[in-house]
């Protein structure tokens, strides 16, 4: 399915082009699928209300119907436009963490399409914080969008991800370099009491618990999309517990003929196999700055054929938490 001819608009981050964000409205509102860039990762839009340009998104990506989509809006009024009646605590969070990386899970009305709410009655809002979005979707109205990438697969933290994946299947691109934050939003449950978070991401449990505290479940419990795999790489990514483990195995994949690349921020601890590895990528220690980088790093080990991938792990608090989601989740095999 590559027959589109993929245009691809170069857009200044800060003060987006308005001829720009003119001709990408215009595809929208005929119905085409764009990609552009959010805080978090690359989103891949559609006309929240039109049930047909929904379809195409999921076909683009080639991702399960039964998995909900993000609804991106621009302004509180939009609000109204989609959820039914919109509980007192998520305006508190709302008016914390909008525009932000925080989706909240809400009761929708009917003219949201279909295809967006996986045919359920809920749906996802959340209001991004990057001027491109915002001004897209002032011009375009709510857009559905899910990350840009082929669903299995790490989302898009630049515009040659998105390419990488969706070329000629798509039907633009909006081009504004790489996003900042580089781990998408937190996925929130509203619908029922404690709410529950579907997925970690970018406002963390102790963020969230600093508006409502005692309100939200710790644990993520199951959402529609923990049904399938994500973030898998064609490496094996495996998460070390000790830096000792990390010698043997190493040559054990060496003798085997593996390419074996190891992912880092404890220089001391695992400078020493530096020199056995055939690639290593030295990540920040702190999680938040790690998170930026994460997506990239999968692709580029992908690219450059490694087998093997071991990770150092992050202590699973604060923004720890969504980084360690990611990579549980990336290290668990499509076959398992
Ligand atoms: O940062 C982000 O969230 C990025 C940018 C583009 O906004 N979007 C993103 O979308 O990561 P996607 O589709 O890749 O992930 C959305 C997650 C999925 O886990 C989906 O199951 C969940 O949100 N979700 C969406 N709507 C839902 C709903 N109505 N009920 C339960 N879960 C929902
Ligand atoms: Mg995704």
């Amino acid at each position: 399915m590559n027959h589109l001819q993929t245009k691809c608009y170069k857009v200044d981050p800060e003060t987006p082009e308005a001829s720009v964000i003119a001709e990408a409205a215009a595809l929208i509102r005929k119905g085409e699928v764009v990609a552009f860039p959010t805080e978090t990762v690359y989103g891949l839009g559609a006309d929240a209300f039109n049930e047909e340009a929904v379809c195409k998104i999921f076909i683009a990506k080639g991702r399960q119907p039964d998995n909900p989509l993000i609804v991106h809006i621009s302004n509180m009024n939009q609000v109204s436009a989609l959820i039914k009646s919109v509980p007192d605590e998520a305006r508190l969070l709302m008016d914390r963490f909008w525009p932000g990386p925080l989706t909240m899970v809400m009761e929708s009305l009917p003219s949201v399409a279909s295809a967006a709410r996986a045919g359920g009655n809920t749906v996802g809002v959340r209001m991004p914080r990057h001027p491109v979005a915002l001004a897209l979707i002032d011009e375009a109205g709510p857009l559905a969008a899910p990350s840009a990438n082929l669903s299995g697969r790490p989302s898009p933290t630049t515009p040659e991800h998105v390419k990488n994946d969706l070329d000629g299947r798509i039907s633009a691109i909006l081009d504004a370099g790489p996003t900042g934050m580089g781990i998408e939003s937190t996925v929130l449950d509203m619908t029922q009491k404690p709410f529950r978070i579907l997925r970690p991401g970018g406002i963390s449990m102790e963020e969230l618990e600093e508006v409502l505290p005692g309100m939200v479940e710790t644990a993520e419990a199951k959402g529609p999309a923990d049904r399938y795999p994500h973030y898998q790489t064609r490496a094996r990514v495996i998460l070390l517990s000790e830096p000792a483990d990390v010698a043997s195995a190493l040559h054990e994949y060496k003798k085997q003929g593996k390419k074996v690349g190891l992912v880092a921020h404890s220089d001391e601890e695992y400078r020493h196999i530096e020199k056995e590895s055939d690639l290593v990528y030295w990540l920040p220690p702190s999680a938040e700055e790690a998170g930026k980088r994460l997506y990239a790093v999968l692709r580029d080990a992908d690219e450059r054929g490694l087998d093997i991938l071991f990770f150092e792990p992050y202590p699973e608090e604060g923004k720890g938490s969504a980084l360690m989601y990611r990579l549980k989740k990336s290290s668990q095999r499509l076959e398992e």
